[in-house]
């Protein structure tokens, strides 16, 4: 959103909500008259994850979107995180605060161009992180997280080749993990690929004791000099557990509320981006906000709907993650 856009939205949210409202007291209200859990994702705006029913990872929210039992599924998360709760949970309502909280990668790897590199490589089967479109997913033989990526390769026979889509950083980290030799998608995330190594190195030096943490759809250079590498869940679990009081976060900033939360004694440093702006702020996560999750929340809108024949397509290669994660005790 440009700086015009964001003015624009601002006037006209101030002029349909009250502002002598109580949103967090609303949305409390909203929750319990119409039944709805809301899911949150940890790159959220900290206001959004204090009102969540449920915050985690891409894993742990597809498993919540399966297994709730309220009527409304209200996703504080992206377009494709949305997606995901209806092709698990059909019956179920699934809100999304902003209809335009989109994903670079998931737009890096456009349906009809997958589909002709897909047939050019048929013997190959299809590993894709679950941060893609349902039609990409309808295109895969298994899905992956960050949380489970390794322990999902690590169950494909060694001599069966893969195309891994869209992220060709998590690909790598794979690739190097494993000793696999996967076919990787031209896609990235545009949030991890600005750091800048420079700007890290010279912030080590300054914190000695600092440990860099990075998720890994960060470039290799990053993840190399990183002393843990993992999704959003286990970078969280890491920071309190670890016995270290300081670290350099590489990811998207959101989660810095729940490390500083559950560690109020530890530092948290965002690892800097290669420029002066905030780009390690998800500008589709960051669409949504109190605001526009109250206004969702009441005119039930806007909402995910999908066609049950690329639903069910799509279903298979998600059910087959969950398996394995759930033999890989990574899931209850
Ligand atoms: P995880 O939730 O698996 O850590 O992935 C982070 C992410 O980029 C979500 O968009
Ligand atoms: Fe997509 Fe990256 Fe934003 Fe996650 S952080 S939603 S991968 S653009």
């Amino acid at each position: 959103m440009n700086t015009q856009e964001m003015v624009l939205e601002k006037g006209f949210y101030d002029a349909v909500i009250d502002p002598h409202l109580d949103l967090f007291a609303e949305i409390d209200r909203l929750k319990k008259e119409k039944n709805a859990v809301i899911l949150a994702h940890f790159y959220q705006e900290p206001d959004i994850q204090d009102v969540a029913d449920y915050i985690g990872d891409s894993l742990g929210l597809a498993q919540k979107a399966k297994e709730t039992d309220a009527d409304r599924i209200v996703f504080a998360g992206v377009h494709f995180m949305a997606e995901t709760a209806k092709i698990l949970n059909p019956t179920k309502k699934v809100l999304l605060p902003d209809l335009k909280a989109g994903c670079s990668l998931a737009d890096s790897a456009p349906a009809p161009l997958f589909r002709l590199f897909k047939e050019k490589h048929p013997n190959h089967i299809v590993v894709s992180y679950i941060n893609c479109t349902a039609e990409i997913k309808a295109l895969s033989d298994i899905i992956c997280t960050s949380s489970n990526a390794v322990k999902i390769i690590e169950s494909i026979p060694p001599d069966q080749p893969i195309i891994f889509a869209p992220d060709k950083n998590l690909g790598a980290w794979i690739n190097k993990k494993t000793g696999r030799d996967m076919l990787l998608w031209n896609g990235s995330c545009m949030v991890h690929e600005i750091f800048s190594l420079e700007k890290i190195t010279k912030l080590k030096m300054r914190h000695p004791n600092a440990r860099l943490i990075a998720h890994p759809e960060c470039e290799d250079p990053v993840l190399a000099v990183a002393d843990y590498i993992g999704s959003t869940t286990q970078l969280l679990k890491f920071s309190e557990t670890d016995s270290h009081n300081e670290y350099i976060v590489a990811t998207e900033t959101g989660i810095l509320h729940q490390m500083q939360q559950r560690s109020p004694g530890k530092t948290f440093i965002p690892a800097p981006p290669d420029n002066s702006c905030a780009c390690n702020d998800c500008p589709h996560m960051k669409r949504n906000t109190l605001e526009k999750l109250y206004l969702c929340m009441q005119y039930e809108t806007p909402e995910i709907t999908m066609d049950e024949p690329l639903r069910l397509a799509a279903k298979k290669p998600m059910d087959r993650m969950l398996e394995i994660s759930k033999a890989a005790g990574l899931i209850g």
